[in-house]
């Protein structure tokens, strides 16, 4: 395992779309070893692929229950609708206000290559929604309505 270099918002490779994964191999599960490596050791609650420079369809998700490791997800029903801060560990001493949805149905593919169905809601929707936009190459920023200098960038969770 090893950290990845978190890249910043101004990186063009952050406004690229990844790609499909069709394949799990050791060098995929490496990256989603060293992607929850990063995450963790970055404070964060997400991590998508193109944050570290690879355009794969990947992320990873831990919002204080463990880390979920997600291939490939897609948003299949989305309801509600919710205003919270978000942050971004691409675009470092900012947080913003974003509409997410509050309830989502995410279909993924787990790291064995098995199919899931997730239903989500709140932070872990929001998180899914954040990550799924940076496989796309949309930052928070672009959908936030307001955006704050943080104060202190530690009370802050961050994607
Ligand atoms: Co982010």
């Amino acid at each position: 395992m090893a950290l990845r270099v978190i890249r910043f918002d101004g990186d063009p490779i952050l406004r690229k779309k990844s790609k499909k994964i069709d394949k799990i191999d050791d060098r995929l599960l490496e990256l989603l070893d060293d992607m929850v490596e990063t995450m963790v050791h970055a404070n964060g609650v997400g991590l998508a692929a193109p944050q570290i420079g690879i355009l794969k369809r990947a992320l990873v998700i831990d919002i204080g229950e463990g880390p979920i490791k997600v291939l490939n997800p897609k948003i299949v029903k989305a309801d509600g609708e919710l205003m919270d801060v978000e942050g971004c560990l691409s675009v470092p001493n900012l947080s913003g206000e974003v509409p997410r949805p509050e309830n989502i149905v995410v279909e993924y593919m787990d790291e064995k290559g098995d199919k899931r169905t997730l239903e989500a809601n709140g932070l872990l929707a929001r998180v899914f929604c954040h990550e799924i936009d940076h496989l796309d190459g949309i930052l928070y920023t672009d959908k936030a309505t307001e955006i704050y200098e943080n104060e202190d960038q530690e009370e802050d969770e961050e994607n």
